[in-house]
This record gives C-alpha cells, structure tokens and sequence, in this order.
C-alpha cells in the first residue's frame, strides 16, 4: 500500500485527458497535476527547450511526493529519447502505450498518428509502432492548430472552425485507410467527437487515457494502491491564471471536477 498520490503533467489542459482516465481506473488515487498555461504549446519549440520545460514540470511534481509521474504530453513523451526525468520514481510518458494500444486495435494493419510539429517530426509514435510490429503501416499528420483551439475553448464540433480545421488535418488520414487513429497529442480527445464525425467509425486512442490504463499497471505490479476507498483528491497547478484553468477545467469534466487550483509562476517553478 502507498498513499501518496500520482504526479501527472503537460503543457496545459491535454493531460486532463489522462487524469480523467486515472479517476476511472484508479478512483480510489489521489491525483497532483501541473498544466504549463503559462507555456503552451511546447509542440512548436525545439527539442532542448521542451527537455528544459520538461525536467522542469517534472522537478516540481515531485517534490510533491508522488509515487508514479505521468509525462501526460505527447510532445515531451516523445522529445525525451535517452533523457531521464524520473528521478528514480515509476515513470510513464505517452507514446508506448498508445503505441502499445493501436497496434491491437489495428484489424486492416494500417494505423494513422497525428500529433504536434515536434510529436510528428520526432517519428516516436511510428518507431514505437514498427518496434512492436515492423509491418504495420503508419500515416502521420501533424495539427498544430488542434492545441490552440483546445487552450481555447473551440472544441464544439459544430463550429464551423473546428469543423473545416479538423477536416483539413484529416482528410489525408482518411485517404490512408487507416482504421486506427493515435490522437498522439493530449490535447487532442478534447476534439474527439469532431474528429470521429470527420472519421466515421475508425477507432480513437487517447494518448493520455492508454497511459493512465498503463500506469494502473505499474500501480498494481508495484503493490502501491492507496489502500483507501471513495474518490480521491484532485490538486491541479497551473502557471497562468487558476480562473482560466478552473473554468476550462470544469467544462471538460462537467460536474466531476471538485478538484482545486492554484497557481505557481515559472519563477517559482524554474527553482524548483
Ligand atoms: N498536450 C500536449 C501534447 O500532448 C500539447 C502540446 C503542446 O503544448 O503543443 O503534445
């Protein structure tokens, strides 16, 4: 039994995605998040600046005493390569999850990836794939107006600028054939039910949520379940406005989110 809670962290409102999954698997887990609103997006920024933000985000989850640490963004799941920001705790990033999941679910062995720039030219989701099974053949696509209309508020698939921006990131996806998407980036399930009205019925992976399905794992082989019952607590950090992040929060979780907010600025965080 361990109750300290799961350390979760992304560049802004995507890793929501992963703690709404970890509340469904693992109620019982109380849950520290940092979302990086202050620096959103990381998927236009070069390698060594996403690393920095990333040792960074994950330094201050730490010393919140977590147990296990979620990298809940694609963009620094897949920017870390070798480079090692666990500090010697359970860790898990994104990518090999979801990566693990899609090859599964893949019945034609076509699978499509879409992601951030710096996701997409980084090649980790399609490596991860072909690791697992060289024959699979992958189409990626990079959005890089997803995140903004996320951070946003424009996730409603009928406003017509989600609709005509998720129709035109996707429609070389759908010409591939593929019958699995990896919504490679956090952010993404945010703007599912646009991309699924764009896609028919292939079938979705959230990154964030496969990851959380990951982590329960390690939660489990670790024998590091809270020992509690009833839901846990949710502590959410953010380093632009705790408003702003409340109320997107809350949009996106609908009455479940009971969670609090507060704010730490990047001075604070950078020295950590
Ligand atoms: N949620 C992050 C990801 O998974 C968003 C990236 C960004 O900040 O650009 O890639």
């Amino acid at each position: 039994m361990d109750s300290r809670p799961i350390g979760v962290f992304d560049s802004g409102l995507g890793g929501l995605t992963c703690v709404a999954e970890l509340m469904k698997v693992l109620p019982d887990e109380d849950i520290v998040y940092f979302g990086d609103t202050a620096r959103v997006p990381y998927g236009t920024r070069s390698r060594n600046t996403i690393i920095e933000y990333a040792q960074q985000d994950a330094a201050f989850i730490r010393k919140k005493g977590v147990k296990l640490m979620i990298a809940a963004c694609g963009t620094v799941s897949s920017a870390l390569g070798d480079v090692d920001i666990s500090g010697g705790l359970p860790f898990t990033g994104v990518v090999e999850p979801a990566a693990a999941e899609a090859v599964i679910a893949a019945e034609n062995g076509i699978i499509g990836v879409i992601g951030t720039a710096a996701t997409i030219a980084s090649g980790a989701y399609e490596a991860s794939i072909k690791r697992i099974f060289p024959d699979i053949k992958v189409y990626s696509q990079a959005c890089p107006l997803f995140v903004p209309l996320v951070e946003n508020g424009f996730t409603d698939k009928n406003d017509i600028v989600v609709k005509e921006i998720v129709r035109r990131y996707l429609e070389p996806i759908k010409a591939s054939g593929a019958d699995v998407l990896i919504m490679g980036c956090t952010h993404y399930p945010h703007l599912a039910d646009a991309i699924a009205d764009m896609l028919g019925d292939v079938k979705l992976i959230s990154s964030g949520a496969a990851a959380a399905r990951y982590a329960k794992r390690l939660i489990i082989e670790g024998s590091m379940q809270s020992g509690r019952s009833g839901h846990g607590k949710i502590s959410c950090y953010t380093s632009d406005s705790a408003e702003k992040f409340r109320e997107n929060a809350a949009l996106f979780f609908g009455n479940g989110f009971d969670g609090t907010v507060d704010r730490i600025t990047i001075e604070e965080l950078v020295k950590t």
